[in-house]
């Protein structure tokens, strides 16, 4: 292993390549909650050639390569075991082009997400792709991951807005297709093969991003609802009335809002009364009178009793406080301490049953359990956090059991968009065919037959 670290410390220079004791402590863990470990090295390549430079020495000594963007991952993927190379991107930042004709951005991997969204926004482009974890994540984990977000219902997952990539293959063979063609029909369309496979397949060096204009106004309101269906009345009306405009549509069960707005640093309460539901709701306008529709239709919905209160941003200001509820799940540590998280893929329609299902079989099992449930319920993605006060450790393994019973039960997927990782590792038969695991397994052995590149992730093995 030794040899392992002199060669690639010859191929980076020593002060890009760190080991035992000297490997920080913010590269030995994701947000996924697993403990701490001490990789064999990290490494933190310059550019594209010395990522393949660590990919072929890697390879040949038959050293597995973990990919480490900005850590903030919630599955276990970027954590580098005992005897694996961390290979974090951090190194290769920065913006190379923002091309106004074909509106897109090329960036390096490591660039954190609200970097390239600022530098996007400098230059009159929106960078639709944005969730809570944007200071710290990093653009080359976005796509690794394909992340989902906040604005999904409006301009697609990570999946949706990458045009172009640059990957390194586990033997170090460098792939690049910095394509901007919308239209590109040459044969399999490969990037796809690295958007959400997690690291397993390629390092992602370099992305061409698509752009979208700014919006020429931002309308954000938060409302408070009855009952489930009058949520789901609300997205249908949302849907057919705001059309495509409409951006976000963040649902909340009363108990997450009430620990966000009681003990979330800095988070006020956007409405005056207390609801069963809440939905934060945003549209992005072409037209700066679209904001006066967007508050018509909120008028609507109040006089049809679909909502019960609506409190209308006024300002920026208000827009992101409003944001600032749903954000605030970063502090969950803090207020709560460890939760268990889950981020389910359901049909809207059936999501409110299979809360009243976790509810009550949480309770009956972890009496005083607290159970959060909020998401990006527009796309069919609903958010569980459990905690069971006191529990050291948390039932991890009892509590994902029972909720991913549920949600088989249901028809749904285990993962809407934070990925396997290891996590979730033993339940992705939950979700997929064994025809298409075993597809995904041929795909692994044919990219990476030595099985260097984030072992045992993903597909296992
Ligand atoms: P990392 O955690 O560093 O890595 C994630 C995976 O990608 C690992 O398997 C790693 O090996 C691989 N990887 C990283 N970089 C590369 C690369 N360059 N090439 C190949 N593989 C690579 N996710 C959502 O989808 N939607 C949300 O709304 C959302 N909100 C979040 C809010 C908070 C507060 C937090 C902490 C996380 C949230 N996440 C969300 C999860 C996480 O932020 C995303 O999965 C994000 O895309 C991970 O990016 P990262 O750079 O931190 O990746
Ligand atoms: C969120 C993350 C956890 O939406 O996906 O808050
Ligand atoms: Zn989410």
């Amino acid at each position: 292993m030794d040899g392992v670290i002199a060669e690639l410390e010859r191929a980076l220079g020593t002060g890009a390549v760190l080991s035992g004791e000297d490997v920080p402590a913010a590269n030995r863990h994701d947000w996924s909650g697993l403990p701490a470990t001490t990789p064999l090295a990290l490494v933190r390549p310059r550019s594209t050639e010395e990522v393949a430079a660590v990919l072929r020495v890697c390879h040949a000594a038959g050293v597995p390569v973990v990919p480490q963007g900005g850590l903030t991952g919630l599955c276990g993927g970027a954590r580098a075991a005992t005897g694996e190379v961390a290979l974090s991107l951090e190194r290769l930042v920065g913006i190379e082009e923002i091309d106004a004709e074909t509106a897109t951005i090329t960036v390096r991997a490591g660039t954190p997400l609200e970097r390239a969204q600022e530098a996007a926004s400098a230059a009159g482009f929106l960078l639709a792709l944005d969730l809570g974890a944007r200071g710290s994540c990093a653009i080359g984990g976005n796509v690794a991951t394909n992340a989902g977000g906040n604005r999904v219902i409006r301009y697609g997952m990570t999946r949706d807005l990458v045009l172009g990539l640059e990957v390194v293959l586990p033997d170090g063979t460098v792939l690049t297709n910095l394509n901007k063609l919308v239209k590109n029909n040459a044969g399999y369309d490969l990037k796809q093969l690295f958007i959400g496979s997690e690291g397993t397949l390629g390092v992602v060096t370099r992305v061409v991003l698509r752009l979208h204009p700014l919006p020429a106004s931002v309308a954000a309101g938060f409302c408070g609802l009855p009952d489930f269906p009058a949520v789901l009345a609300l997205l249908q009306a949302a849907r057919r009335q705001l059309g495509a405009g409409l951006s976000a549509f963040e649902g909340m069960w009363h108990e997450f809002y009430e620990c966000m707005v009681t003990k979330a640093s800095g988070v006020r309460a956007p409405l005056a009364g207390r609801h069963p539901f809440y939905v934060l709701l945003e549209a992005h306008g072409s037209d700066p009178t679209d904001g006066e529709r967007f508050e018509a239709f909120l008028g609507r919905m109040l006089e049809q009793g679909v909502v019960a209160d609506a409190a209308v941003a006024q300002s920026t200001a208000q827009v992101r406080a409003f944001w600032a509820v749903r954000d605030a799940v970063a502090e969950y540590a803090t207020m709560i301490g460890p939760m268990v998280n889950f981020d389910v893929g359901l049909v809207t329609g059936r999501m409110h049953a299979v809360v009243e299902v976790l509810r009550r079989e949480v309770a009956a099992r972890w009496p005083g359990a607290v159970a959060h449930f909020y998401g990006h319920i527009g796309d069919g993605n609903l958010h569980v956090n459990v905690n069971v006060p006191g529990a050291v450790p948390q039932p991890k393994a009892e509590i994902e059991a029972l909720v991913y019973r549920v949600v088989r039960d249901h028809g749904g997927s285990i993962s809407a968009e934070h990925g396997i990782g290891v996590t979730k590792l033993a339940y992705l038969g939950y979700s997929r065919t064994p025809a298409e695991l075993a597809l995904m397994r041929t795909l692994k052995q044919a990219i990476d037959p030595r099985n260097i590149l984030n072992p045992g992730k993903v597909v296992g093995g």
